[in-house]
């Protein structure tokens, strides 16, 4: 498993595009530009995971600024909230890959980096028919039942994100741990 690097973008865009539509575009073309990890100095994350013998890419994961959560706050606070809140975007496995334990090792390489980084909270957001509360309950997230909103921290102040119907939040607070 790898950080991701330009000229991604393309060789990745198959494995998200059923799962995730056209979100990605822009991140993706960043990435390709070699432009994301520098935009605005926050640090947006992608991990490849690539098939040892093949090379072939067979999984991905983005995480990076909750934008969402910033029009909670003022401008002058953005740049302090987006280095201690970060979103788990999206994260996709090949289909003929999935249960071999690779989104698992995706998504806690991200939790490992944004804690080293000293980021407070993970959050993320999957529509209820993908079944996946067991997935992230064993990662360590929360998961909050459909339709239900989410809270912020309190340190972060008291922020409240909306849910869509059918789907569900899941949130980590993340804890620092000194040589981890
Ligand atoms: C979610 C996803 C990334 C998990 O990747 P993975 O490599 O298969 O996950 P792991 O092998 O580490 O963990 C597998 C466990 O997670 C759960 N799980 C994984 N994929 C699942 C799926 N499609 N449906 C239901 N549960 C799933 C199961 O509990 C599974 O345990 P099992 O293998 O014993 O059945 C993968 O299924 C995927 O790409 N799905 C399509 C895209 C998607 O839904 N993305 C999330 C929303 S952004």
């Amino acid at each position: 498993m790898r950080v991701g690097k330009p000229g991604d973008g393309a060789r990745l865009k198959p494995l998200w595009l059923p799962w995730l539509g056209n979100h990605f575009d822009e991140a993706m073309d960043s990435l390709d530009q070699g432009t994301m990890l520098t935009s605005g100095g926050f640090l947006e994350l992608v991990l490849v995971a690539e098939d040892r013998s093949s090379g072939d890419v067979v999984g991905m994961l983005l995480a990076g600024p909750p934008h969402h959560f910033f029009e909670a706050y003022p401008a002058e606070m953005r740049p302090v909230v987006a280095q201690l809140v970060v979103k788990l975007s999206g994260i996709a496995v090949a289909p003929e890959r999935q249960h071999e334990g690779i989104g698992t090792k995706l998504v806690r390489r991200a939790v490992g980096e944004f804690r080293r980084a000293e980021y407070r909270w993970m959050y993320g957001q999957f529509a209820h028919q993908r079944n996946l509360t067991d997935f992230y309950k064993r990662l360590g997230f929360t998961v909050h039942p459909a339709g239900k909103d989410l809270t912020a921290p309190r340190e972060l102040g008291t922020v409240q994100l909306a849910c869509q119907p059918g789907e569900h939040w899941f949130d980590q607070t993340l804890q620092y741990e000194t040589g981890a």
